[in-house]
């Protein structure tokens, strides 16, 4: 609308209007910001995470927050898979001997409930920097002709494999963790939960 033949009294009256709109919008809000408060808390303190993985490809890794750390799920292909057959000999535990990185059902090869997702907390087991993702076997990783594939931490350089299994001789003394999750059904994993009741 023109200003333009507007009284003054009458746009001092627009204005007023228009400010006691926006003080009723913030009043509006508020409840509705208060009730999400207690949700983003309980995410905070551990509430499980559901996440859709229907449209995960296989050879893609999808990053979710849970308890406010990164959490990788990674789609392994058959190749991947083949791959942790291989690469045990580079590998410190490859057993995954140590019961606190994974719930029981994850300490087998592939560290996982359903050998095709790897899901793991994305934070080194050295000082907690995040590794990097060098999921391709070969050269084109940069580390090496004989990479099997897995992760990088650029911090100290520990590396991963596609399992989270810590190889031999870097700092990192564990193998990454696999937290607690579940399948909700083929297409849904709840992470900080599982069957057994963990969290
Ligand atoms: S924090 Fe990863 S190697 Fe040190």
């Amino acid at each position: 609308m023109s200003e333009e033949g507007v009284n003054p009294q009458r746009r001092r009256l627009l204005l007023a209007t228009s400010g006691l709109g926006a003080v009723g919008t913030v009043f509006a809000l508020t409840p509705f910001v208060l009730s999400m408060m207690p949700s983003a808390r309980a995410k905070a303190a551990g509430a499980p995470v559901e996440v859709d993985i229907s449209k995960v490809e296989p050879g893609q890794l999808l990053t979710v927050e849970w308890r406010g750390k990164p959490v990788w799920i990674l789609r392994r292909t058959p190749e991947m898979l083949k791959a942790l057959t291989e690469d045990e000999k580079f590998l410190a535990d490859p057993k995954s001997s140590v019961a606190e990185q994974q719930p029981t059902y994850a300490q087998n090869t592939t560290r996982s409930l359903k050998p095709e997702f790897l899901v793991l907390v994305g934070i080194c087991t050295h000082l907690g920097c995040s590794p990097a993702q060098r999921l391709v076997a070969g050269t084109a990783s940069g580390l090496g002709d004989d990479w099997p594939g897995g992760f990088f931490c650029p911090c100290h350089g520990s590396k991963f494999d596609l399992a989270g299994r810590v190889f031999k001789n870097v700092p990192a003394p564990t193998n990454l963790q696999v937290p607690p999750y579940s399948f909700i059904s083929d297409t849904r994993i709840a992470i900080g939960v599982d069957k057994q009741g963990a969290a």
